[in-house]
């Protein structure tokens, strides 16, 4: 997809221009987060998770936090996914150890449980953090905003937290597709709103997290992924047409190359397995290439860590290129080992 045309002083702005840099920008999924002893801090200080999330003044702190602590070239907004659900009207609350739980919606007839009318009352919260983040973040760095896809949005929805084998959702989308569709539909319609929102209040920058795309077929992926992917970036682009949206399809395998071509996404972000010389010659043409440390390693550290540092920065040499991980940094990652990333790919 063409990319946004005014170039920028911000070092991933200007790569999602396609701008091919000596240093490429780096940041991380979940650079906010329990790793940090002063994220840990504030979660401590409030009783659950989304109360964190829907109070701008800690939200912005905990956004800022990695941003001070590691220079990195983005911040991104600290929220959830989930928070899409609990505006539609869903129960959703976080267990210590257990992560999400959600009242779970099982049919057709649980939608109507669910409805668009408060959504941006809500939300209003993570707006407020936005406009926030706007005035506090160093020139040089770029806010992403975010939201989950459809697909995973909808899979914590129907299975009520996180799942192992996704077994009640595509149950679901295989014996009642009609009946299905309407909840896709719907987060399509929600998410695209809550974007476009997020963008009017400052993001810069837009990522779909579509985590759980590694569990469909190719038809199914199709319709309950790349479609909807499709239709909100649509609706984003005509209300945002120089904001650059970011889709990380989690798993697609060889159809990372569709999300490529027809998804209308700037850039993709890619996970640890897509082999990287692949991803250049048939991705790199159509988007920008995110990616895509293993998280694991990154906690691990070690003479590997350099080693697979540099061979990302080489496979991705001389086109515009995004430094990440392929999934979101884990909690128990040392802090020593970010900081030698961050140097491994400055220097
Ligand atoms: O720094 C950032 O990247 C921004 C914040 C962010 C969070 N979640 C904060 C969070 C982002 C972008 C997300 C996205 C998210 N949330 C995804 C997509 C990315 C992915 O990891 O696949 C998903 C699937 C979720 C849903 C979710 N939220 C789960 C499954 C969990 C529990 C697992 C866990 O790590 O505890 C959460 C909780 C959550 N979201 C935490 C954070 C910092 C930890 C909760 C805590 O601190 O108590």
């Amino acid at each position: 997809m063409s990319p946004p045309s005014s170039k920028s002083h911000k070092p991933l702005l200007r790569a999602l221009a396609g701008d091919a840099a000596q240093i490429p920008p780096i940041w991380l999924m979940r650079q906010a987060g329990r790793y940090l002893p002063e994220y840990r801090k504030i979660r401590r200080s409030v009783p659950g998770f989304l109360d964190l999330c829907f109070t701008p003044e800690l939200a912005i702190e905990v956004t800022l936090q990695p941003i001070r602590r590691f220079a990195f070239d983005a911040a991104i907004l600290f929220s959830d996914i989930l928070v899409v659900p609990h505006a539609l009207g869903q129960k959703v609350w976080f267990e210590e150890g257990h992560g999400p739980r959600l009242e779970p919606i099982r049919s057709v007839e649980d939608l109507s449980r669910l409805s668009l009318d408060n959504l941006h009352e809500r939300l209003s919260p993570v707006y407020e953090t936005l406009t926030g983040l706007r005035s506090e973040l160093p020139a040089s760095v770029t806010l992403i905003g975010f939201a989950g896809a459809p697909w995973t949005v909808a899979s914590y929805m129907i299975e009520g937290g996180s799942s192992r084998d996704f077994l009640a959702a595509k149950t679901w989308a295989y014996r009642d597709p009609a009946g299905f569709a309407r909840l896709i539909d719907l987060l399509v319609a929600a998410t695209a709103d809550y974007l476009i929102e997020q963008a009017h209040r400052g993001a810069e920058v837009l990522q779909i997290f579509e985590s759980w795309a590694g569990v469909w077929p190719e038809a199914d992926l199709r319709r309950w992924s790349l479609d909807p992917c499709k239709a909100i970036i649509d609706r984003v682009r005509a209300a945002h047409p120089t904001v650059p949206v970011i889709v990380f399809p989690r798993g697609a395998g060889p159809l990372y190359q569709a999300y490529a071509e027809q998804s209308g996404a700037w850039a993709l972000g890619l996970d640890s397995q897509v082999p990287l010389a692949w991803a250049r010659e048939a991705l790199g043409a159509s988007v920008v290439l995110q990616g895509n440390l293993d998280p694991v390693l990154l906690r691990a550290g070690g003479p590997l860590l350099t080693e697979r540092t540099a061979a990302i920065l080489e496979a991705f040499d001389g086109q515009p290129f995004i430094f990440n991980l392929g999934h979101g940094i884990l909690p128990d990652t040392p802090i020593a080992h970010v900081e030698t990333l961050i140097e491994l790919v400055r220097s």
